[in-house]
């Protein structure tokens, strides 16, 4: 039972470890549903205290309308803070007044249903998933005439009173993705938005908020995040009385949403998870979560592959690809995938997106030839495709100009020479779902990297009339229709979610995805940062990172190959550098690299993490995975004697009685690695740039 009724109409959603106490504050024609408490669990019996205390709060009755405190602040009444509910009635009515009716209660799921007699149906969900409380809101225009809708966020959360308060977050560019930022949470409303029609390079929708005091390892924690890939917004207000409310939900300011007679619109989950224990117990709550809530194959290890982008570019010929796939099946690679540049004409980016069959040029015999060698050699296969996105030099925009985003009569803006299919038309995501799983049968696919390499400009949808804002919602929503499709017809199917990067990284994509690609910048150590980020909400397991060239394509700068690979093996690894000019001593170091990823790769894969010392990309760092009786450490040190690392890392997370032994057979007790530190070997410490090293650890006794 994780729904509990702890009063007359208040109930508490409770984890193992947190609750979350809310109800009716105020019933009749202004009905309130509000938060009561969100903090660590409470005996049952003393759940109800929480909500007993409410009433003694102060309400001056003319400035303090408290509507912070509400799970949906709408847009009607006494409230003058971001409103997570707004609508247009009939007539331009815009004030919103909710009734309570009633409330739907399951052990897991309760949902309060609120009615406007303007005839909007209100429905606020909660459900447990783990340590997480997941929340959204349905709405269902029950009366007469057409409303439309500004916003309709998830949900909203306030923080509890704290002295002071601090947001982390993570904020970046394309090839600078997931940067973490961490601020005291200003008073007034910072906001975290998208308006790209993805989740976006340049924010990722979560928030964690701590009263300014919590570590690495120490203190209360609470987060928010919103499982969506299109275009979002996460506004945190500190009102000057002292309140923290977050609230968050799909879609930018600007578009609205017609919903007429008899329709209902959905929200997306947004979540919210309390956790004691500093960023790295949120962090390992998210991933917990992500394993057992989101991810569809979280169990599952993920193989190392090969992926030929930055070996060849556009320049994707059968033969080379070949030549590629035998070098890396030699290295102990397991899944080769061909990227960009394989159908139509597309020989560089201004032609052939949309014209999905092999390039008669450079695969006379189509890909089969290719994909049987790519077995043979004892790997499987996989493709990059592109399946939102139109070069206008194709056959298929030729045949249908009108399936792209467009207003008549106003440019249709290119970026990266291409335009943006409408994934909200059926014959668009129909189109999609026979080419793509016509590939797949006809090559027997094993992966896709999905990729989507342009925002959302001319976002029209001329055929949808008043609907057409819709669009932002319905593009999602269709990409997500085909993907799940697709996973339905070809069970064995994985695939990676890529927008120029790291453009698509959220729980949204994740449900149906089994990697994301987090950034195109693979330079190992600015790579370091991002990981990092990357890391605060989602999984190992699901971060695909690759080895390249040094010098590094993107950023000119050498990393040795032990750095770049102990790097990329903090996910799941892969390796993407041009292997025809690997020396015979690199492919040699590489393949004995890629054999000890495998042997520890449940451990990274499915393990816990913890952010050891550092600060990744700048000083000496490390990171941490156990799993059952295995402890690996990855530390890396990027620069010579200018910043001294600490001769010791102090590990986390062990048996403090228990003995660990290490591959040559040093032994120590886990209160031991935690409290004086692991030795790290002099060469670390004073040598030249860029050195790494992994330890393993095996749990002996105790
Ligand atoms: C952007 C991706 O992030 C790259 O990895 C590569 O697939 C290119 N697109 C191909 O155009």
């Amino acid at each position: 039972m994780n729904i509990l009724r702890v009063g007359d109409s208040a109930w508490a959603a409770v984890t193992k470890s947190s609750a979350f106490v809310f109800g009716l504050e105020a019933a009749g024609e202004d009905s309130r549903v509000v938060q009561w408490y969100w903090g660590p669990r409470l005996p049952d019996e003393a759940l109800a205290e929480v909500v007993r205390q409410a009433p003694r709060r102060i309400h001056s009755g003319f400035h303090d309308p408290r509507d912070v405190d509400e799970l949906l602040p709408v847009e009607g009444g006494a409230r003058w803070g971001v409103p997570s509910l707004q609508v247009t009635y009939e007539g331009g009515v815009r004030s919103v007044e909710l009734t309570f009716a009633e409330a739907v209660v399951s052990d897991s799921e309760i949902e309060l249903v609120l009615r406007d007699p303007l005839g909007l149906r209100v429905g606020l969900h909660v459900r447990v998933a783990s340590e997480v409380v997941e929340r959204w809101v349905s709405l269902t225009n029950e009366g007469e005439h057409a409303v439309r809708l500004g916003r309709v966020d998830s949900g909203s959360w306030v923080i509890p009173e704290r002295a002071g308060y601090r947001y982390t977050g993570v904020a970046g560019a394309w090839a600078q993705e997931t940067q973490l930022h961490r601020a005291e949470l200003a008073v007034g409303e910072t906001t975290f938005t998208s308006r790209t029609g993805t989740t976006s390079h340049r924010a990722n929708p979560w928030i964690m908020i701590d009263a300014g005091d919590a570590t690495e390892e120490l203190g209360e924690v609470w987060s928010v995040a919103l499982a969506w890939s299109g275009s979002w917004r996460l506004t945190a207000q500190r009102r000057p009385e002292g309140d923290v409310a977050v609230t968050a939900g799909f879609g930018h300011d600007g578009p609205t949403w017609h919903l007429a007679p008899g329709e209902s619109l959905l929200t997306p989950p947004v979540l919210g998870l309390r956790t004691c224990g500093g960023y790295g117990a949120a962090s390992r709550a998210w991933h917990d979560y992500a394993r057992h809530h989101v991810l569809p194959t979280p169990f599952e290890e993920r193989p190392v592959l090969y992926n030929s982008w930055e070996a060849t570019w556009f320049d994707v010929h059968e033969e080379g690809q070949i030549e590629l796939a035998r070098r890396a099946a030699d290295l102990g690679v397991e899944l080769f995938v061909v990227d960009d540049g394989w159908f139509g004409g597309r020989v560089d980016d201004r032609r052939g997106l949309g014209d999905w069959w092999p390039n008669p040029d450079r695969f006379p015999r189509g890909l089969s030839k290719l994909f049987d060698t790519v077995r043979e050699l004892g790997m499987r296969a996989g493709l990059w495709v592109e399946p939102e996105m139109v070069n206008p030099d194709s056959d298929l925009y030729r045949e249908h100009p009108d399936w792209v985003l467009h207003y008549p009569g106003r440019r249709r803006d290119t970026l990266r020479h291409q335009l943006v299919l409408n994934y909200g038309r059926a014959d668009v995501r129909e189109w999609a779902i026979g080419w793509l799983s016509g590939l797949v049968s006809e090559y027997g696919l094993d992966y896709f990297k999905w990729d989507m390499n342009r925002s959302f400009t001319q976002a029209g949808w001329p055929d949808a009339g008043e609907r057409a804002d819709l669009l932002w919602i319905e593009h999602t929503r269709g990409v997500y229709a085909v993907l799940d499709t697709l996973r339905e017809r070809h069970p064995g199917l994985r695939i990676e979610s890529c927008s120029g990067g790291g453009g698509r990284v959220d729980f949204g994509i994740l449900r149906r995805t089994d990697e994301v690609w987090t950034s195109d910048n693979t330079d190992a150590r600015d790579r370091q940062a991002i990981q990092e980020g990357y890391s605060y909400l989602y999984p190992a397991c699901a971060m695909s990172a690759w080895v390249t060239d040094s010098p590094n394509p993107h950023t000119r700068r050498e990393v040795p190959l032990a750095y770049r690979f102990h790097m990329a093996m903090a996910g799941a690894l892969g390796i993407g550098g041009d292997l025809t000019r690997w020396s015979a001593e690199e492919l040699e170091q590489a393949r004995s690299l890629v054999a000890a990823y495998k042997a520890v790769r449940p451990v990274i894969q499915h393990g816990r993490l913890h952010r050891l010392a550092g600060d990744p990309g700048i000083t000496a760092s490390a990171v941490q995975y156990s799993h059952e009786d295995r402890v690996v450490v990855l530390a890396y040190n990027p620069f010579a004697l200018a910043k001294r690392p600490p001769r010791r890392v102090r590990l986390a997370g062990l048996d403090p009685s228990a003995i660990y032994e290490s591959a040559e057979g040093e032994r120590w007790h886990g209160q031991t690695l935690m409290s004086h530190g692991l030795e790290l070997p002099t060469w670390f410490i004073a040598g030249p740039d860029y050195r790494s090293e992994m330890v393993v650890l095996r749990r002996v006794s105790g």
